[in-house]
């Protein structure tokens, strides 16, 4: 049974990355230092659904722990800590995503050069290091120009992954995850904050005039290009993980009220500094390196956050 550390194991994407490595007979060691970007609570009762005899959780800061002895026990090694969101990481908040995005990769990277117990080390990017970009985003051919403190803080991080990679022959890729979305989706984004509203017939915010662009990637898709990339043999690069087409935020507002039947009531305040207009990802190479196919469509991963939403609203 081989082991899998899973760094930020609390959160969204951590959490069911744990729960398919579970499903798949890893071993799992989560480490999570339940910060309080959103409620504790809401953490806690993703660790709730965890409780495994094959999960180890660790509720430690990375930046203040000898990471070496559990490295040394582990094959592979997903990294998806960060301190997140767009809009939230100007002002006095920096020094959080300097520390949590930059400091704690470092540390994690220093480590798994000490350790060279890792046969693949995956690290959670982001579609924000782009920035505004007029067409699609291709890897190796636009050129980053991050947008937002937290978009230049997840550049560094993912540069610092290439650099360990090419000085030290590190098996490192990382992935560009594209706004994602489903069950245990971040309070502060955009669809758990529409269907919430929505079900509770209360006002929501639409920043801008909602004609925004992105590429809405579901959970399980993102989860099936972390295994198959740890999986694979290729590193020392990044790869785009879209959902495979774009919507604006009023084609999602739309479908909502279409699924649960119910009117949104819409406030319109100013586009928010950090927010982009577009993103598009370019998933060739994804397809072609880790053979990813995202499968969940728009319509149907709208269906299960929200009647996840519909089940757990109680319990946020
Ligand atoms: C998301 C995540 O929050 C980031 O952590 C991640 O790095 C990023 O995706 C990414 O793809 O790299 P964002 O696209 O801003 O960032 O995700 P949402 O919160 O779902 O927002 C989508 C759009 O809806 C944005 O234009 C936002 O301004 C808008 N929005 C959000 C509203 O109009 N109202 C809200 O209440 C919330």
């Amino acid at each position: 049974m081989d082991t899998v550390i899973v760094t930020g194991s609390a959160g969204f994407i951590g959490s069911h990355l744990v729960e398919r490595l579970l499903k798949e007979k890893y071993k799992v060691i989560g480490i999570d230092c339940l910060t309080d970007y959103y409620p504790i609570e809401i953490k806690k009762y993703n660790l709730e659904e965890l409780k495994n005899e094959n999960f180890t959780f660790f509720e430690q800061d990375i930046t203040e722990m000898d990471l070496i002895p559990i490295f040394n026990k582990s094959k592979f090694l997903i990294h998806v800590a960060a301190q997140p969101g767009v809009r939230a990481s100007w002002g006095n908040q920096f020094e959080i995503y300097v520390k949590d995005n930059i400091l704690a990769t470092q540390k994690i990277l220093e480590s798994a050069k000490e350790s060279k117990s890792f046969k693949k080390i995956v690290m959670a990017s982001s579609s924000s290091i782009y920035g505004e970009q007029e067409g699609i985003m291709i890897e190796d051919i636009t050129v980053p120009k991050p947008n937002s403190p937290y978009g230049a803080t997840k550049l560094a991080s993912e540069n610092l992954g290439l650099i360990y990679s090419s000085n030290y022959d590190l098996p490192i890729t990382s992935l560009r995850y594209f706004t994602v979305y489903g069950p245990r989706q971040r309070p502060d984004m955009a669809f758990f904050r529409f269907i919430k509203a929505n079900l509770l017939g209360e006002e929501m915010t639409i920043f801008g005039d909602g004609n925004q662009i992105r590429d809405f990637t579901f959970i399980s898709d993102i989860v099936d290009a972390n295994l198959n990339c740890m999986k694979s043999k290729i590193h020392g690069n990044v790869l785009n993980i879209g959902g495979g087409k774009t919507y604006s935020v009023i084609d999602v507002l739309n479908k909502i009220e279409i699924i649960t039947g119910k009117k949104n009531k819409l406030i319109f305040a100013e586009k928010q500094k950090g927010d982009v207009r577009r993103t598009e990802a370019c998933i060739d190479k994804a397809i072609e390196v880790i053979s990813y196919s995202p499968k969940i469509s728009l319509d149907e991963g709208l269906e299960k956050q929200i009647s996840w939403i519909k089940d757990n609203l109680g319990n946020k």
